[in-house]
């Protein structure tokens, strides 16, 4: 069954969160993983839901102001960590921290989600194949137990723009990033998509085979949405 991952970003007040949980608990829940803000992590886990990071800090401890570290997060209850998000690469220079990032959760049992994708302009010159290779290079080389890890692929022009590729073109580069990370690394792994994924195209979606599931941002906001998801992937299984 394909998975699904609700990154509900910087969204949610702690009012609305405890409605929210009680909407989403009525759903079977057993191929999801929740990504709420940190202070709603341990909620979610004492719900028995399923929960992840939107980011880990690229250090274990000390004076990192902000920060909030894998080993804090896993006493929380997290098994998941989305590493790499194109919000994080763009607005706090990620990419210099995910290749720590990926190591530390292969090192302290947390399966990191590891987001990949092209911009509109980068896609438009034909680079998403070398811009998605180049990110998984970078985020892999000297690592080990590479096994543990989860792909995204998330175009960046398609993240909250209501814009999809095409399943053709989600397919060719999905089976493309498998076949590569194979040859490379000797590792056959799963690879979601992500990038304004809805109930309203998910059932369209669903049909590629090479993609093992997505990442969900702006509509798992809305729970009627949620629920539909998830009853259009367990007709699909
Ligand atoms: P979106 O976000 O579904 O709102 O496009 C996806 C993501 O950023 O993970």
């Amino acid at each position: 069954m394909k998975i699904l991952g609700f990154n509900l970003k910087m969204n949610l007040l702690p009012h609305e969160i405890d409605d929210y949980i009680k909407e989403i608990k009525k759903n079977k829940l057993d191929n999801t993983i929740f990504f709420p803000s940190i202070i709603y992590i341990e909620k979610f886990n004492n719900n028995q839901i399923t929960v992840g990071s939107q980011d880990i800090a690229f250090n274990k401890n000390g004076a990192y102001t902000g920060d909030v570290s894998i080993y804090q997060l896993k006493e929380l209850g997290i098994k998941y960590s989305i590493v790499g998000h194109s919000e994080r690469r763009a607005n706090y220079y990620d990419d210099r921290y995910v290749n720590k990032k990926i190591k530390l959760c292969i090192d302290n049992d947390v399966t990191p989600l590891l987001c990949v994708g092209e911009s509109g302009d980068e896609n438009s010159k034909n680079e998403t194949y070398y811009i998605c290779i180049d990110e998984i290079n970078k985020a892999f080389v000297g690592n080990d137990n590479l096994d543990k890890v989860i792909l995204v692929y998330e175009p960046i022009w398609a993240i909250g723009s209501g814009k999809t590729p095409t399943n053709d073109f989600i397919d060719e580069i999905v089976s493309n990033i498998k076949k590569y990370v194979y040859n490379k690394y000797g590792v056959k792994l799963k690879v979601l998509y992500g990038g304004s994924v809805s109930d309203e195209n998910i059932s369209k979606l669903i049909q590629i085979d090479s993609v093992d599931g997505f990442l969900v941002g702006g509509s798992s906001l809305k729970t009627e949405s949620i629920k539909k998801m998830i009853d259009i992937v367990g007709e699909n299984r």
